[in-house]
């Protein structure tokens, strides 16, 4: 397939919009990171994504509106989404509910509910106006893939594969949305998180449960509440370690075990001098937003460098955006932690 390589540009925008409308791919940046879209009405351009992305197709996508009071053509709203899209939306928010007829088992894999999200990236934004359709769109990368940051992420996945590529250069969040379901009047549980933490979730909703997949590997006969969550995602090719601990002991214990040139270290800004190359650094250690940023493209640089073959990396703060990025580093580790103590 031709890729047609753009920038943001209004013109380029209206191609993609017309890409859209006559059932073809579109990758488009967001504030979390790069999606994939297709027509979310039609069942054989959804279908696409599932194809371009090597996805497996019980995995659903999620659908993008340009304003949430569009949800209610789509799916059948609360009160309580009311307040969550007053609040949140357009943002890093996706709300899973009841889906109406008009949205295809294709793009919901299956699920009687559907995931809705208002994107408040620029590019986004404009091209949901100019198509006027709901696009659906998973991440815009080959599935098991970290999910593209910037532009030349896609590309090297999706090139070839998808009619369009509009780059709107690096995303600002760089983790996926976080993932609501509403499970009551005044409940929901979180199923992923992201840009919008548990604490503001919680000034919204009395209830809020953190899914179990959030913190712990399922087991082999559990059911993920989001099927994503299952699947091992994000993960490089080398093995990846979390250490956890007192920071002296965890920098210690990095350092005895990262001492061959086949072992990678992901840290923090300030504990990058301790170790020797290849070192990947994650900003500073009180910035989660950093962190959140630049993870996906480290793991990306972590795979350019065949010869690596295991990554030590420090356990993330957990407070606000931190369990985001906990939740992500994790799952490249595929939830392999070691527990390290003060006297070592
Ligand atoms: O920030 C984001 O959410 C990005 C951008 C492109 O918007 N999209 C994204 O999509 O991360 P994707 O497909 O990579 O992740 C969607 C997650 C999956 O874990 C999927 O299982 C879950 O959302 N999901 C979608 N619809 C669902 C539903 N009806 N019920 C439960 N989980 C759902
Ligand atoms: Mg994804």
């Amino acid at each position: 397939m031709k890729t047609i390589a753009a920038g943001n540009s209004e013109k380029e925008i209206l191609q993609a919009a017309d890409i859209l409308r006559a059932g073809g791919l579109v990758v488009f940046p967001t504030e979390t990171v790069y999606g994939l879209g297709a027509n979310a009405l039609d069942d054989s351009a959804a279908a696409k994504i599932y194809a371009a992305k090597g996805r497996p197709s019980d995995n659903p996508l999620i659908v993008h509106l340009a304003d949430p009071s569009q949800a209610a053509d789509y799916c059948y709203p609360t009160p309580l989404f009311d307040r969550l899209a007053e609040r949140f939306m357009p943002g890093p928010l996706t709300v899973i509910l009841p889906k109406k007829a008009c949205i295809p088992d294709t793009v919901t894999g299956g699920l009687a509910t559907v995931g809705i999200r208002v994107p408040s990236h620029p590019t986004a934004r404009a091209l949901l106006r100019a198509c006027q359709l709901p696009i659906a769109a998973p991440s815009a990368n080959l599935s098991t893939k970290p999910s593209p940051t910037k532009a030349e992420h896609a590309v090297r996945d999706l090139f070839g594969r998808v009619d369009m590529i509009l780059d709107g250069g690096p995303c600002g969040i760089g983790l996926e949305s976080t993932i609501v379901k509403i499970t009551g009047e005044d409940s929901m549980t979180l199923l992923r998180p992201g840009g919008i933490t548990y604490d503001q979730l919680c000034e919204i909703c009395r209830n809020v449960t953190v899914d179990k997949a959030v913190y712990t590997k399922l087991g082999e006969n559990e059911k993920a509440e989001a099927p994503g969550m299952k699947y091992r995602h994000y993960a490089p090719s080398a093995q990846v370690i979390v250490v956890d601990g007192p920071h002296e002991a965890v920098v210690r214990y990095i350092k005895q075990k990262s001492s061959d040139q086949f072992c990678g270290v992901i840290c923090f800004e300030e504990d990058k001098a301790c170790f020797s190359e290849p070192v990947f650094s994650l900003g500073s250690r009180s910035s989660t937003e950093q962190q959140a940023q630049r993870l996906f493209d480290c793991l990306r640089a972590i795979d350019e460098q065949k010869e690596i073959e295991r990554v030590y990396a420090f356990m993330p703060e957990t407070t606000g955006l931190g369990l985001a990025v906990m939740n992500r580093l994790v799952k490249a580790a595929g939830f392999l932690i070691e527990h390290v103590k003060e006297e070592m």
